[in-house]
C-alpha cells in the first residue's frame, strides 16, 4: 500500500497511530538535529519531524523542494500548534523515508503567494496547478459541473454529444477551421456553439437536451474570454420564454446553493434591455449596488419608453450641454467632500483612451452645506438646483455628469459607475446579484455593410407581436441615414441573458421554428437564397418535417466558476488555458507543422 492517509486528514484523533503517507515536499526547515518537512498533496499539508540522530541513514541531504517522497511514522501532538490549517495540531515523527521521484528546482515557489509571474506559471502549468488556490479552483469547477448535472438530470434533460468537426458558417465570431485530408481543399470548422445541432435534436424529439461542451471562437481575447471555452448548453421543446426563465434561474440558484451554500429565494429581477441601458448604461448591469444613471437629456430616436422621463432637464443654458446628444449623471452619496485632487484624478480617468470622454462636469454637495460645481459660471442657479433635485441628491453627495454622443457617453457613464463602486468598496466578490435582461432588439444595424446583423444569432425568434412586421416588410435599407425609421429597427427578440455581478453568464432565446420565417431572417441578414441554402439547407430541410416550438440557453461555465470563485479571470478556472494572444505557453502552440503534413492537406505556404 502506498499510503494509509492523505496529507489533509490527520488530527489529534490519530495520535499514536503509525501511518504511511506520500506527497510533495513543500518546505524543509532544519533546526540543529531536527528537520521539519511540510508534505503536501491535494488534500492538505502535514508537518513531518525527523530526528536526525535517530535515523542517520535517511537520505536527508539529497532532499529538495517538490521531491515526491513516501514516509512512515507515528502521529504526535505538536508543541507549536498552527490552528490555521486542519492538520496543524499534529505532526508525524518519521521512522522511514523513501524518495520516489526527485525534482529539479521549481521555477517558482509552489505556494499561494507564489513569486512566479503569469507567463512562467502558464509555461509550467502542471506546477502551478499544484498550488492550493489552483487546486481549489479546479475543485470548484468540478463541484459546479456536478451540481449542474444533478439538477438537469433531475429535470429529465439528456446529455447528448454533438460533433466538433462541422461546417463553417461564421456569424458573430470567426471560425477556427480544420483542413480535410480526404477532401481536397475543403475545411471543417470547429463549433462556436452546438446551436443548430441542439435544434435538430428538438426536431428528433429529444425534448430536453443538455451538454457541457467545448466551444471555439476566434475572437479577441479578454479576461473573461478564451478561444476555447465551455458552455452549459441546453434546449427544450414545447416551451415559452417564461418556462425557460423559471427552469434556468432555478438551475443557477441550485448551483449557488450547492457550492456557496447561499440560498436565493426571491425570483430573479427582470429588466428590459431598454431599462438596463437607461439606468445602468449597459446590458449586463452590476446590481450589487444602486448608483442608477440619471438621464438629463437623451436623443429622440431611442429609449422611446423613457421619452417623458422626469429627470429630463428642459432648460440647460450651458453650451457644452446644449450641444450634447445625451447628458447622464450619477449621484454618489458620501463623496461630496472629494478634494480638488480627487476630482482631477477622476476627470483624467474619464479622459483615458479606453473611456474617451473630453471631460467631466460635477456638482459637489459638501457636508458644510456649500454647493460647488464645475460649470456654475455657465448656468443659472435654477438649472443647478433642478439637476440636484432630479438626482434626489442629499448633502454629502457628489454628482458626476457626462455629456456627448449617445453611445459613447452612456458607455463611459457605465464604466464610471463601476469605477466609483470599486472605489467605494461596493463590489463585494462574496455577494451574488443575478438578473435577467429581456426584450433585446432583434437586429443591429451594420453601417459598414449597410445591412442588419442578428444581435443574438439568426435562429432567434422575434417577439410574437413583431413576427408580422418582419414577414411583411423588406429588409433592404434604402436610405442608410434613416435606418432608424426602418420597421426592423424596433423589432424585439424573444431573447434573454442572465447576468451575475455585472457579467453575462448566459444567453438564449426562443427559436424560429417556421421555415418561412427562418428564410426571411436569413434574407434580413443580407443572404441570398443560394447562400442560405448552402450554409443552412440542412436546417431548412429539417423544418419541413414537423418541428416543435423550442428554445434554450447556454451558460458560460468558465465565467460562472470565476465569479463564484471570486476572481476576475476565467483562466484561473481552466486547467490548461491559453494566454491573451491565444497561445498555449506550455505546448508552445500554435506552431508550424512539417511539410509532409502540409502536402497531405494540399496546403502550400507562401514564403
Ligand atoms: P452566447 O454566444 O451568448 O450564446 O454564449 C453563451 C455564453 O457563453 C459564454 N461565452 C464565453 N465564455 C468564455 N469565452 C468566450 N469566448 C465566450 N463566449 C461566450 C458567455 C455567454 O453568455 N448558442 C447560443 C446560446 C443559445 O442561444 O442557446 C450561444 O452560444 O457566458
Amino acid at each position: 500500500m502506498y499510503r494509509t492517509h492523505t496529507c489533509g486528514e490527520l488530527s489529534l484523533k490519530n495520535i499514536g497511530e503509525t501511518v504511511t503517507m506520500c506527497g510533495w515536499i513543500q518546505t524543509i526547515r532544519k533546526f540543529g538535529a531536527i528537520v521539519f518537512i511540510d508534505l503536501r498533496d491535494r488534500y492538505g499539508i502535514t508537518q513531518l519531524l525527523i530526528q536526525e540522530e535517530k535515523l542517520p541513514d535517511l537520505p536527508l541531504s539529497n532532499l529538495g523542494r517538490e521531491f515526491v517522497i513516501q514516509i512512515s511514522g507515528q502521529v504526535a501532538e505538536r508543541s507549536n500548534k498552527n490552528l490555521k490549517i486542519p492538520t496543524g495540531e499534529i505532526e508525524v515523527i518519521i521512522s522511514e523515508l523513501k524518495i520516489m521521484s526527485p525534482s529539479a528546482i521549481p521555477p517558482f515557489t509552489i505556494q499561494d503567494d507564489t513569486d512566479g509571474g503569469e507567463d512562467i506559471r502558464m509555461k509550467f502549468r502542471y506546477l502551478d496547478l499544484r498550488r492550493a488556490t489552483m487546486q481549489k479552483n479546479v475543485l470548484l469547477r468540478y463541484k459546479i459541473n456536478k451540481a449542474v448535472r444533478a439538477y438537469l438530470d433531475q429535470h429529465h434533460f439528456l446529455d447528448i454529444e454533438t460533433p466538433f468537426l462541422i461546417k463553417s458558417t461564421p456569424e458573430g465570431a470567426r471560425d477556427f477551421v480544420v483542413p480535410s485530408r480526404l477532401n481536397q481543399h475543403q475545411f471543417y470548422a470547429l463549433p462556436q456553439s452546438p446551436q443548430t445541432f441542439k435544434q435538430l435534436l428538438m426536431v428528433s424529439g429529444f425534448d430536453r437536451y443538455f451538454q457541457i461542451v467545448k466551444c471555439f471562437r476566434d475572437e479577441d481575447l479578454r479576461a473573461d474570454r478564451q478561444p476555447e471555452f465551455t458552455q452549459i448548453d441546453c434546449e427544450m421543446s414545447f416551451v415559452k420564454q417564461e418556462d425557460i426563465l423559471n427552469m434556468f434561474e432555478n438551475l443557477i440558484k441550485a448551483v449557488i446553493k450547492s457550492v456557496k451554500n447561499i440560498e436565493i429565494l426571491d425570483p430573479l429581477p427582470r429588466l428590459s434591455w431598454e431599462e438596463a441601458m437607461w439606468f445602468y448604461g449597459n446590458d449586463k448591469p452590476d446590481l450589487r449596488f444602486d448608483l442608477k444613471i440619471i438621464n438629463f437629456k437623451k436623443p429622440n430616436h431611442i429609449f422611446l419608453n423613457y421619452s417623458a422621463a422626469s429627470s429630463i432637464v428642459k432648460k440647460i443654458g450651458f453650451k457644452v450641454f446644449e450641444d450634447a446628444e445625451t447628458i447622464v449623471a450619477i449621484a454618489i452619496p458620501g463623496a461630496g467632500d472629494y478634494s480638488r485632487k480627487q476630482m482631477d484624478e477622476l476627470t483624467e480617468w474619464v479622459k483615458r483612451p479606453q473611456i474617451g470622454m473630453q471631460g467631466m462636469a460635477y456638482i459637489k454637495l459638501q457636508t458644510d452645506g456649500q454647493i460647488k460645481s464645475s460649470f456654475e459660471k455657465f448656468c443659472t442657479p435654477d438649472t443647478l438646483k433642478d439637476m440636484i433635485d432630479r438626482c434626489k441628491a442629499t448633502p454629502g453627495s457628489l454628482i458626476l455628469i457626462l455629456a456627448g454622443k449617445e453611445e459613447k457617453t452612456r458607455k463611459a457613464m457605465s464604466e464610471l459607475r463601476l469605477e466609483m463602486a470599486s472605489k467605494l468598496g461596493l463590489r463585494n466578490p462574496n455577494t451574488f446579484k443575478l438578473a435577467w435582461i429581456l426584450d433585446f432588439p432583434l437586429f443591429e444595424y451594420d453601417a459598414e455593410e449597410n445591412r442588419w446583423v442578428a444581435r443574438h444569432h439568426p435562429f432567434t425568434s422575434p417577439k410574437p407581436e413583431d413576427i408580422s412586421t418582419m414577414l411583411h416588410n423588406e429588409p433592404q435599407i434604402a436610405n442608410p441615414d434613416a435606418y432608424l425609421e426602418h420597421p426592423y429597427y424596433n423589432i424585439k427578440a424573444n431573447a434573454y441573458d442572465m447576468v451575475l455581478n455585472g457579467n453575462e453568464i448566459g444567453g438564449g432565446s426562443i427559436r424560429i421554428f417556421q421555415k418561412e420565417l427562418q428564410e426571411k431572417m436569413f434574407a434580413a441578414l443580407g443572404m441570398q437564397p443560394e447562400e442560405y441554402q448552402h450554409k443552412f439547407g440542412f436546417l431548412l430541410n429539417a423544418f419541413e418535417y414537423g418541428v416543435p416550438p423550442h428554445g434554450g440557453i447556454a451558460f458560460g461555465l468558465d465565467r460562472i466558476c470565476s465569479i463564484l470563485g471570486g476572481s476576475d479571470t476565467i483562466r484561473d478556472f481552466i486547467a490548461f488555458p491559453k494566454n491573451n494572444s491565444g497561445r498555449d505557453m506550455m505546448l508552445d502552440s500554435p506552431s508550424t507543422i512539417d511539410s509532409k503534413q502540409l502536402t497531405e492537406l494540399f496546403i502550400q505556404l507562401k514564403s
